[in-house]
C-alpha cells in the first residue's frame, strides 16, 4: 500500500504540523478547514515553522519551497476524494469526529486509510460509523508535530494488519518513532500524562502551591522540559479539558475528573497560548517570575 496523497482535516495546532511533516516527507498534501480565514491561519503556521527550520539551517530554502509546493488547501471535503490516507485533527469531541468520518466515508475512495489524531477517544468508537473499519486506525502525533518524534499507532480489533503496517511505515517516513498503543482511552501517553496535569490543577485549586512553584518543582525535580502549567498553555486548555472529560467518562477514574477551574477557564476563553490567555499567557509577571527563579535552568 503506497501512500502518496495525504488529506488532513483541521489545520489547528496539530493538523498544520501533520500537514507540514507529510509534505516535507514528499507526500502531496491537501488540508481542509472550515473557512478561508482558518486556512490562512493553518498555512501561516506551516510557513513560519518552515521558515524557522530554514533559518536554523535544518532544511535548505529549496526544501522549504518544495514542501510548500506540495501543499494545497480546501474548504470542501470532496477535495480529499483521491487521498491514500486521511488524518483527522479537529476538536476533541466524539460527535464532531464521527459526523466528519461518516461524511468522509461516502466521499473518499475505497482503500484510503482513515486515521484520527484524537488524544483520548478510543478509535473503535469513531471507526464504527464507517464502512471501512479494517482501514481505520489511530495516528496520534505530539505537539509540536514537526519537533516531537513520537507517533502512537492505535489498531482496533478490526484494523487490518496491512493498514497497521502501512500506517507505521508512513509514520517512519515522516520522521517519527512509532509505538503500538492500546485502543483504550488516552492510549499510552495521555493515560499517564493527563491525570498528572489534572493533579497539578487540583493542587492549585486547593491553594497548596502556586503555579510557578509547581512548575519549577516538576521541571527541576524530574528534569521535565517544562512544568505542567507551561505544558497546559502549550497544549490548549480546551483540548486538555475535553480530553479529561473523555477520560473520566470512559474510565470513571477520579484522577481524570475535569477540575472546575479548567471548565471555568474554557468558558472564559482562557485557552492557553492559542487565545493569549491561560496560566502564563496574558500574565507577563508570572512568566517573568518563572524565568527569573529558574535562572540558568530557564528554557526560553
Ligand atoms: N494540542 C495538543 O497538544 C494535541 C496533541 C495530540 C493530539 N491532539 C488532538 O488533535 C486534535 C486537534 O487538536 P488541536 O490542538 O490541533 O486543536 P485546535 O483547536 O488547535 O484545532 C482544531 C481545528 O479543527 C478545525 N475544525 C473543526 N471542525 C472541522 C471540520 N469538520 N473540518 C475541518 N476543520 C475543522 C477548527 O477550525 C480548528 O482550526 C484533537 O483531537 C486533540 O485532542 C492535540
Amino acid at each position: 500500500m503506497t501512500i502518496n496523497k495525504v488529506g488532513v482535516v483541521g489545520l489547528g495546532l496539530m493538523g498544520s504540523g501533520i500537514a507540514q511533516v507529510s509534505a516535507a516527507a514528499g507526500c502531496e498534501v491537501i488540508g481542509r478547514e472550515m473557512n478561508d480565514e482558518l486556512i490562512a491561519g493553518g498555512k501561516g503556521k506551516i510557513e513560519s515553522s518552515l521558515a524557522k527550520f530554514a533559518e536554523k539551517g535544518k532544511i535548505t530554502t529549496e526544501q522549504r519551497d518544495a514542501t510548500l509546493r506540495r501543499l494545497s488547501f480546501t474548504t470542501s471535503l470532496s477535495g480529499l476524494a483521491d487521498c491514500d490516507l486521511v488524518i483527522e485533527a479537529i476538536v476533541e469531541n466524539k460527535d464532531a469526529k464521527t459526523a466528519l468520518f461518516r461524511e468522509l466515508d461516502g466521499i473518499v475512495k475505497k482503500g484510503c486509510i482513515f486515521a484520527s489524531n484524537t488524544s483520548t477517544i478510543p478509535i473503535n468508537q469513531i471507526a464504527t460509523v464507517t464502512n471501512r473499519k479494517a482501514d481505520f486506525c489511530g495516528l496520534h502525533f505530539f505537539n509540536p508535530v514537526p519537533l516531537m518524534p513520537l507517533l502512537e499507532v492505535i489498531s482496533t480489533k478490526e484494523t487490518s494488519s496491512a493498514t497497521r503496517d502501512a500506517a507505521t511505515e508512513w509514520g517512519k517516513r515522516v520522521g517519527k518513532v512509532p509505538i503500538n498503543a492500546p485502543d483504550e482511552p488516552g492510549f499510552v501517553v495521555n493515560r499517564l500524562l493527563i491525570p498528572y496535569k489534572l493533579e497539578a490543577v487540583r493542587m492549585l485549586e486547593r491553594g497548596d502551591a502556586s503555579i510557578v512553584d509547581i512548575d519549577i518543582g516538576m521541571q527541576l525535580g524530574c528534569n521535565y522540559p517544562m512544568g505542567p502549567f507551561v505544558l497546559s498553555d502549550f497544549v490548549g486548555i480546551d483540548t486538555m479539558y475535553y480530553a479529561a472529560k473523555v477520560l473520566f467518562e470512559e474510565t470513571g477514574d477520579e484522577l481524570c475528573r475535569p477540575p472546575e477551574l479548567l471548565k471555568k477557564m474554557v468558558e472564559n476563553g482562557e485557552l492557553g497560548n492559542k487565545s493569549g490567555k491561560g496560566f502564563y499567557a496574558g500574565h507577563p509577571e508570572r512568566q517573568a517570575e518563572l524565568k527569573e527563579r529558574l535562572g540558568r535552568f530557564a528554557k526560553r
